[in-house]
């Protein structure tokens, strides 16, 4: 390898790791889709592993991170807005047509939108009926990471501060931001205090938590929806209620976070999460099972 293509490679490498830090951590993603891979119909469990890579054997959870990897490359650029939502600062709710575009006003260009962007893509695979133009591998990703990205609370959040990114704080003694805690740090601590820093573990207890647990007597709701329109608006609508009620609340600018916002606040990550998987597979098996009726998608 030459000098200069080292460099450039490197310099991937290091946009590749900011980029990585800018989402649900790797573990929230890799979580919500394997809770949503255990969850689909056999039909559906045999179209994924169609659509990815033959080496993986259908695990969609080793690809759920492809689209926090690849935001910044100049061929998929155009996919950086898809990953949140900008609420206005005075507003704690979420409007489809008022919030659901990029910075340049382009409509439907949020994560709202690519919810039904790329489900409604993958929605002509039973019917047979693909566009050439899609790449439906790419679909199956995309849709899988933005149902997590979209019950991220501070993914749907206010404008100014960009979803918490510019609120610098410390978590325990480290410096971190507002978006960054709701990502990765609330996670990445419950994974060390109480699941010995192993994910399956972490991953069991969330699924034991709804198939059996505080969530058994709500889940059953969590796919309450007519359409996908409904869907995306009501899991956008959640996340900024949360992201307004106990995201920004005692989290001013420079002050430490520590025990009492990380033990109020994990319940809320954790059921998010669950939620994201739960919902995943929901759209997943209507979209793959021919004995479910086709889901209404606006497109
Ligand atoms: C799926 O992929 C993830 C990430 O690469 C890996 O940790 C996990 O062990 C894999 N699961 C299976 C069943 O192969
Ligand atoms: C939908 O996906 C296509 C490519 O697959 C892309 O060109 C378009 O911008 C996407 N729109 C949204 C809202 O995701
Ligand atoms: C679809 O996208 C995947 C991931 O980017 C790529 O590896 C694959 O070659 C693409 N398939 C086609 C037919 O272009
Ligand atoms: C599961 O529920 C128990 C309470 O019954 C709680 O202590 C635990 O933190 C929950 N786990 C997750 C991952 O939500």
């Amino acid at each position: 390898m030459s000098r200069s293509t080292c460099f450039v490679s490197c310099l991937v490498y290091c946009l590749i790791l900011i980029a990585g830090v800018q989402a649900w951590s790797k573990e929230g993603h890799m979580i919500t889709c394997k809770i949503a891979q255990d969850l689909l119909e056999p039909e559906a469990a045999d179209a994924v592993k169609k659509l990815l890579p033959e080496d993986l054997n259908g695990n969609l959870s080793a690809l759920c991170v492809w689209p926090d990897q690849v935001r910044h490359w100049y061929k998929y650029r155009w996919t950086s807005p898809l990953h949140f939502i900008d609420t206005p600062d005075d507003s704690c709710s979420f409007d489809y047509k008022r919030d659901c575009h990029d910075e340049h006003g382009v409509e439907d260009m949020c994560v709202a939108g690519a919810i039904q962007n790329f489900t409604s893509q993958l929605q002509h695979y039973r019917q047979g009926t693909a566009d050439r133009r899609y790449n439906l591998t790419e679909a199956l990703l995309f849709l899988s990471h933005f149902m997590g990205d979209i019950h991220q609370p501070m993914h749907c959040a206010h404008t100014s501060d960009r979803g918490g990114n510019s609120i610098d704080l410390r978590w325990f003694r480290h410096k971190s931001n507002l978006h960054h805690v709701w990502d990765r740090e609330i996670i990445l601590t419950a994974m060390k205090d109480y699941y010995d820093n192993d994910v399956d573990l972490l991953q069991q207890d969330i699924v034991g938590n709804f198939t059996d647990g505080i969530w058994f007597d709500d889940v059953s709701h969590w796919t309450d929806c007519d359409s996908l329109h409904t869907c995306v608006t009501k899991y956008a609508t959640e996340s900024i209620n949360i992201a307004c009620k106990w995201g920004y609340k005692d989290a001013d600018p420079g002050v430490t976070l520590g025990d009492n916002y990380f033990n109020s606040r994990l319940p809320f990550v954790m059921k998010r999460i669950a939620q994201g998987g739960v919902r995943l597979a929901m759209i997943l098996n209507k979209v793959f099972n021919h004995g479910h009726e086709a889901m209404v998608v606006a497109t």
